[in-house]
């Protein structure tokens, strides 16, 4: 089996990473994948992801085409009562009506190989060991001035280590779903999961 995979095309950054998506989708033509990945971060508005999204859809490829979420992508931005969570949803939706299977929704199985995922969350616990900080001072998000912009953009309905975890589960859940009927497990996250042993 043959899979593509990109990440991080960030399409409402530059002109130029927006410039990139039909060359990219050409590309991925070419390649004659059976299954085509893109792991999360095409756009922080929903409107520029759905556009993305469904460039892929009018090129009407012919592989499974598979999509997980980045923290950009569930910034939520749009109105003052969206939430993180919601957009995950909007997200799923939004995958259903260009050919994405979201694999934040379910696993898939294509050929004997199944496919799990997640957007993954952060718990800190991946910190170098010469940072000094505190998980408290990780959590603030802020450091001399600078602030890491999911602090004002991701809206969660709980901590970062409680939804790290929830994600977590949610990704050995579907592997149990799915691990009698494959030989072979991928596990496509944006963020690397937490520390938390994964009983495979
Ligand atoms: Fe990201």
């Amino acid at each position: 089996m043959k899979i593509g995979l990109i990440s991080d095309l960030h399409t409402d950054v530059t002109l130029f990473n927006k410039a990139l998506v039909p060359h990219l989708i050409e590309a991925v033509k070419t390649a004659e994948f059976d299954v085509f990945v893109l792991a999360g971060d095409l756009a922080r508005h929903l409107v520029q992801l759905s556009e993305t999204l469904n460039a892929f859809h009018l090129a009407d490829l012919t592989c499974q085409k598979l999509f997980v979420p980045g923290n950009h992508d569930i910034w939520a931005t749009e109105t003052t009562d969206v939430t993180s969570e919601l957009k995950c949803e909007i997200i799923s939706k939004l995958c259903h009506e260009c050919g994405f299977h979201p694999l934040m929704e379910a696993p898939f199985i294509k050929e004997g190989i199944g496919f799990c995922g997640t957007i993954g969350w952060y718990d800190y616990s991946f910190a170098p060991d010469g940072y000094d900080f505190s998980d408290a001072e990780y959590a603030e998000k802020t450091l001399m001035g600078a602030v890491w912009n999911d602090k004002r953009y991701a809206k969660w309905s709980d901590t970062d280590c409680a939804i790290a975890r929830r994600f977590q589960v949610d990704l050995e859940t579907q592997i149990a779903t799915v691990r009698n009927d494959v030989s072979r497990i991928i596990v496509v996250t944006h963020h690397v999961p937490g520390v938390y042993p994964i009983p495979w």
